[in-house]
């Protein structure tokens, strides 16, 4: 209940609206408390009295009143959706704002679909709650209301022994509908006996008929088969019972409250018409009763929908900016990674004691098998996670005393599959520098190669790309991420394995992209293949979260270690 206030929260700009919708909803409801009064004055005046006015008058009224009612039902139906769909969107809102403020962590940890499905179904389940409960909730109050109100102002006694012998009619049906669901609880308990004693007998017939105890498992058969014949039997005699008595009672309530009404028109205490209506009233209170118990029911529904939203909403943001973070100033490019721990999951480290340090402007590469932590280190430098221990410093800056942000954006990643967005190719590239002009986004474009391509489209830098728009080949989509990482022009440059995915054919095209944007930048290069590293200022190998060698290509040949293996086996066979 407590998450259901802080929905309210959510209504609480809306109250305004809120009120006028409930206006709304409670006079669309009162029209229908007119209906019986139609009938009180028909049978009283037009067809007892041959009153022709009010013949005409009633007939004017229907019109009126229906019409009255339409614009009121129109007016609730468009508030209420309203109110509901504002709250859908600001919750989606919310909710949006927090996932993109989430760690990367999360992601690791959750499906996209599930994430999806709180922003789809369990968003949707509260606009159902709001929208469909509230109408509900106050059509049915004001008619059940209403009709009380009625019903007293025709006749006050009538309507007391009313409410006092319908609700014990009802309350009986409850008691017996109880008593038949345990019975019936127990008819399943008893199959489900006379089931296992049967697969356990027949599975075990062996032991059966060697230890000849045939009759004793017959026995027990029939103890067990009896047992099942008494309660249903039980509850054949509840069920049985429960209508005539049902009527009966029914039969009795009614038979109170219509003799009750029938002495009093007899004496002229009321009108025959008034008795009419007073029953239909009468009548009338069942629906709202029925209704308003389901809104319960829906409203339980909701709440699990409700918990789960605000759960995701009170997850902590483990990435955080300190209080006293500062703006990094435009970097230099000097990097240092100090005694750096990390692990992923806290309890298998994938980094371990890693340290170095890069110079502004060098190129620096990772090589190592696979799992050995190199997509890890690139990771870390944007943190993306934060380090178990150590630290990594750009320009002697640590990165956790920093603006998150501010260290972003001074950083360009080529990663291994370049994502695009469905939206034109473009727009697609200015998202590396948002107000890029378009002739930035075509220069950029063709120091990455990809102008000529990209005109060759069929609507050049107007294509759309995406699910039912272009697709792009590998190559084309890297030198887009080029394009990209061009135009954000960052000091400091992450390529994990940015061609590992490409045929030679495209690998060269992309990595003469790939040596124009490395120049003048530290690169952090992550790569199958040795032959685009061989130019590195420094390489280091990983090997289970360790560096394990380090130096210039042809240092790491000379000592014949790791990385020596893997250039042999590289270039044996060319
Ligand atoms: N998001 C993640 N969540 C949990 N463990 C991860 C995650 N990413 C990588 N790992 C684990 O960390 C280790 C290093 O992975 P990674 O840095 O991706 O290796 P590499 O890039 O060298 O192939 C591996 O054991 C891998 O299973
Ligand atoms: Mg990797």
């Amino acid at each position: 209940m407590k998450n259901y206030k802080r929905l309210l929260a959510y209504i609480k700009p809306y109250l305004g609206l809120f009120g006028l919708a409930v206006v709304c909803i409670i006079c669309a409801s009162g029209a229908n408390l007119y209906l019986p009064w139609i009938i009180k004055d028909m049978i009283d005046k037009v067809l007892a009295e041959r009153d022709m006015a009010m013949l005409n008058f009633i007939s004017v009224s229907i019109v009126v009143v229906f019409a009255f009612r339409g614009f009121f039902y129109y007016w609730q139906s468009y508030l209420v959706s309203y109110i509901g769909q504002r709250v859908v969107v600001d919750v989606r809102e919310v909710m949006f704002r927090k996932f993109q403020r989430m760690p990367m962590s999360y992601f690791d940890k959750h499906q996209t679909g599930e994430t999806m499905s709180y922003l789809t179904n369990d968003v949707g389940a509260i606009q159902s709650a709001l929208v469909d409960n509230l109408i509900e909730m106050f059509t049915e109050g004001a008619i059940l209301i209403g009709s009380i109100g009625m019903m007293l102002y025709l006749d006050w006694k009538l309507t007391l022994l009313t409410l006092i012998t319908v609700p014990l009619v009802g309350s009986a049906m409850r008691i017996f509908g109880k008593k038949i669901k345990s019975t019936g609880t127990v008819i399943q308990e008893k199959l489900a006996d006379i089931t296992s004693l049967l697969q356990e007998s027949i599975s075990s017939i062996r032991v059966v008929k060697s230890f000849v105890r045939e009759s004793y498992e017959i026995d027990r058969f029939k103890v067990e088969n009896e047992l099942n014949f008494k309660a249903t039997m039980d509850n054949v005699r509840l069920t049985s019972l429960l209508t005539p008595t049902v009527e009966f009672l029914a039969a009795v309530a009614v038979t109170f409250i219509v003799w009750f009404g029938g002495y009093e028109v007899v004496n002229g205490i009321l009108s025959a018409g008034a008795l009419v209506a007073f029953l239909t009233y009468a009548v009338n209170l069942a629906n709202p009763v029925k209704r308003l118990s389901r809104i319960y029911g829906r409203l339980q529904k909701a709440m699990a929908a409700i918990d789960r939203i605000f759960g995701v909403l009170d997850l902590k943001e483990t990435v955080n900016d300190k209080k006293d973070a500062v703006e990094l100033p435009k970097v230099v490019g000097s990097v240092t990674v100090e005694n750096v721990t990390f692990s992923y999951d806290g309890i298998h480290n994938a980094l371990e004691n890693v340290s170095f340090e890069v110079n502004p402007g060098q190129m620096i590469a990772f090589v190592g098998p696979s799992g050995a932590g190199k997509s890890t280190i690139a990771n870390l430098i944007p943190r993306f996670y934060d380090v178990n221990s150590g630290a990594i410093k750009i320009d002697g800056f640590d990165i956790r005393d920093v603006k998150t942000d501010s260290l972003r954006e001074q950083i360009g990643i080529v990663p291994q599959e370049t994502l695009l967005f469905s939206t034109t190719v473009m727009e697609n590239i200015r998202y590396g520098r948002l107000n890029a002009t378009d002739e930035e986004v075509i220069a950029a474009a063709k120091a990455a190669n990809a102008d000529k391509f990209i005109r060759d489209l069929p609507e050049g830098y107007q294509t759309q790309i995406g699910e039912r728009g272009l697709n792009l080949s590998g190559g084309q989509r890297q030198r887009m991420a080029i394009a990209r990482a061009m135009l954000k022009n960052p000091q400091i440059l992450i390529l994990d394995e940015a061609t590992s995915a490409l045929d030679t054919e495209s690998e060269k095209i992309v990595q003469s992209a790939l040596d124009d944007l490395m120049v003048g930048r530290t690169s952090f290069v992550i790569a199958h293949r040795l032959s685009t590293i061989f130019a590195a200022d420094k390489i280091f190998v990983i090997d289970k979260g360790r560096i394990c060698e380090q130096g210039t290509h042809k240092e790491l040949l000379e000592l014949g270690g790791v990385y020596s293996n893997l250039y042999n086996i590289q270039f044996s066979n060319l």
